[in-house]
């Protein structure tokens, strides 16, 4: 017993449980799902005949990996893409990419928080793709016999590679003739033999029940598989040079994010004695509401509710009062001024705000920093990336606050009662 104490402890590698090592294993789980992704080619190459010639070939792929994706401060990436052509290289899904961008719809199945990742990429799928994309819950699916076609592909998107439901609706999948495609975290798991052809998401093993740096990765994931697919459409060109300019900040950025962990300690001391808390978003973030929600409950078994901020007008704004928190994403995408109008209302309603903004976004800044409104609202701030990638940065501080909030709460973090962590029953 002694020995396989030690050894745990060994594994958590000088971190309290799991789920905190996990969370600050997320800069480098990013650089390592997009290792080997992510080539540049160069128009004009001083060797050989002229013909396209990929800087991978001359070994910067390597570069790109340690000197851009681990540099503690990011931003030196901009030189590497003077005269470049970014490419995202996904082996698996090559051979497959033609039927896939043919398919009457793009369909991912999945449960829990790989059911949020794909929530929180679908809309650059779309926006990339041009193909209707539709999510499902993997039991809802098989629920509701749910029509399948030869023409459609469905991607099954878990961690483990071995949820039952998500196993149940491939084979389903597949007596229908779907094309079907794996998104696992697991290496030869039940999910990825099954599929056609996959993507293996490599974030790292993870112990946690509560998935968390799988999460992140996953999305990062499916945008690549968005960049992938759409690498032929010229006239989403800048788009997808615009993203892929962003993936290279991320792991820095995350690592900004992680350092306010006191913060975020701060805030948890604030809300651990509450008995709910409501989180919204909308747009990308709907899925960071969501899955903010799904790991306060989860872990700190204090109830919690993500909730689409369209809907506010729609029944939750009866919940607001000044003793109800309530979590706003707000950072700064299209939507940001909807946000705005969003905490306005719970405002008007003196709800407790938490809100999440972008850094140097002064309007909001000043707003409660003013004199008037001075501790109104608590805030934390993020640096601003790619919209799509935007849900990768913004769920890290609320997987610290779930985090805190139970280790407060004196719960046990790594393993909640009632859950496992792979879920091999329907
Ligand atoms: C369980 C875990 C969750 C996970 C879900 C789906 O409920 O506790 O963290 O999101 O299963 O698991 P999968 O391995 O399919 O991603």
């Amino acid at each position: 017993e002694t020995l396989e104490i030690g050894v745990e402890q060994i594994m958590k590698g000088g971190y309290d449980h799991f789920m905190q090592k996990e969370i600050h294993e997320q800069p480098s789980a990013l650089v390592e799902t997009m290792r080997g992704r992510i080539a540049l080619e160069v128009e004009d190459c001083s060797e050989g005949d002229g013909s396209e010639c990929t800087l991978e070939r001359q070994g910067s792929l390597k570069l790109l990996d340690s000197l851009d994706l681990l540099k503690e401060d990011g931003g030196g990436a901009e030189p590497l893409w003077r005269g470049a052509t970014p490419r995202v290289k996904l082996g698996g899904l090559e051979p497959h990419a033609e039927n896939i961008l043919r398919s009457r719809r793009l369909i991912f199945v999945a449960c829990g928080t790989s059911y949020h990742a794909c929530l929180a990429a679908r809309q650059v799928v779309e926006e990339l793709t041009r193909v209707p994309v539709a999510l499902e819950l993997a039991s809802d699916l098989l629920d509701r016999q749910a029509p399948l076609y030869r023409d459609d592909t469905c991607f099954f998107v878990s961690q483990s590679g071995e949820t039952a439901d998500t196993l149940n609706a491939l084979q389903y999948a597949k007596r229908r003739g779907s094309l079907c495609v794996g998104i696992t975290n697991t290496v030869g798991s039940s999910i990825s033999r099954e599929t056609a052809c996959g993507v293996h998401v490599n974030a790292g093993v993870e112990i946690g029940v509560a998935s968390t740096k799988a999460y992140t990765c996953q999305i990062l994931v499916i945008v690549m598989i968005a960049l992938k697919l759409s690498e032929d459409s010229i006239s989403k060109g800048k788009r997808r040079n615009e993203i892929m300019r962003d993936l290279l900040r991320l792991p820095s950025m995350m690592r900004r994010v992680l350092r306010e962990e006191g913060v975020i300690k701060n805030l948890a001391r604030e809300l651990a004695q509450e008995t709910s808390l409501l989180a919204f978003g909308r747009g990308y973030n709907y899925a960071t509401a969501l899955e903010l929600a799904l790991k306060v409950k989860e872990l700190s078994y204090m109830h919690s509710e993500g909730i689409l901020a369209g809907e506010l007008k729609h029944g939750p704004l009866a919940l607001i009062d000044e003793t109800m928190p309530a979590v706003v994403v707000a950072t700064n995408d299209a939507l940001r001024e909807k946000m705005w109008s969003t905490i306005q209302q719970l405002l008007a309603r003196k709800g407790r705000l938490v809100l999440l903004v972008s850094k140097g976004d002064d309007d909001i800044l000043n707003y409660f920093n003013g004199e008037e409104n001075d501790g109104r609202a608590r805030i934390i701030t993020v640096d601003t990336v790619c919209d799509c990638l935007q849900p990768i940065l913004n769920i890290v501080p609320f997987q610290l606050l779930s985090y805190h909030l139970t280790v407060l709460r004196g719960f046990n973090v790594d393993q909640p009662r009632n859950l496992a962590k792979s879920v091999t029953v329907e």
